[in-house]
């Protein structure tokens, strides 16, 4: 049994689509939230530059008290989590493109995966298309700009709408229906996009799964907290007056957001 916060980051704000899931499950549970929004997009960053900058966030969690910490971005798992897990001793959980449960169900055999650059070009996504894939077709969709206007908290305007059509368009003419959401941020669009689709395809987000995980992380090695939690806090490399006003609505409720320390 252990309060120690657990510790979580992403590129950005898409992480809180994780958290949400986390304080769901785990209420007794305290966390901490980095939000590398300095940095976004990770999608279309070098892998070195994405390894540099989990180092140095994972370092500041661990200075802060976290007993596990959760990569709650496919793009930073992709580059960063098998370096993370040679250099650090607590639990680690990452996340990667739910191409199993998509896999399982599929009707038209056809699954499209919406996420980012870095991401699709991934050995490690490579090697979970040839493990899980099987006889089902997938289609990739890299989704260069969205990411920016999720950051913003702009989650159903015309712009947001419209490249959203420009990513889906494809992967319906080639019969997908299942998508999967592999990255973070776009369960926040899940909504706009679900309203732009036709009612049968069905979206797949991994945060639950990841959550679901980590409990049993924590079970197995007897680290749950006994709670009452302590409020989460939050930190922003980029400005942290934007994570602020965005945090009602991606969050859920209003909090305090520190900067960064370099
Ligand atoms: N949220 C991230 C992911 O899950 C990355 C978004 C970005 O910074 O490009 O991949």
């Amino acid at each position: 049994m252990t309060d120690a916060p657990i510790g979580v980051f992403d590129s950005g704000v898409g992480g809180l689509s994780v958290l949400r899931e986390i304080r769901q499950r785990l209420p007794s549970e305290s966390l901490l939230y980095v939000a590398d929004s300095g940095y976004v997009p990770y999608g279309e960053k070098t892998p070195e530059q994405i390894r540099a900058r989990s180092r140095s966030i994972a370092r500041f969690l661990i200075a802060q008290g976290a007993k596990a910490l959760v990569v709650a971005c496919n793009t930073a798992t992709a580059a960063a989590v098998a370096e993370l897990r040679e250099l650090h001793d607590l639990p680690i959980i990452g996340m990667e493109p739910a191409v199993k449960p998509a896999a399982q169900a599929t009707r038209s055999g056809v699954v499209g995966v919406l996420a980012t650059t870095g991401t699709l070009q991934s050995a490690r996504f490579a090697a979970l298309l040839d493990r899980f894939a099987g006889s089902i077709q997938v289609v990739t969709q890299p989704c260069p700009g969205l990411v920016e206007y999720i950051e913003q908290g702009e989650l159903d305007s015309a712009r947001v709408r419209e490249l959203l059509h420009g990513f889906t368009r494809p992967l319906l003419a080639a019969g997908c229906d299942t998508l999967i959401l592999g990255c973070t941020h776009y369960p926040f669009v899940r909504a706009t996009l679900q309203s732009m689709l036709p009612a049968e395809v069905i979206l797949i987000d991994t945060g639950a799964a990841v959550a679901r995980q980590l409990q049993q992380r924590l079970e197995a090695k007897g680290m749950t907290a006994a709670g009452p939690s302590r409020p989460c806090r939050f930190w922003s490399s980029g400005d942290p007056a934007t994570l602020q006003r965005t945090l009602p609505v991606l969050w859920g409720e209003p909090g305090v957001v520190e900067l960064l320390p370099d």
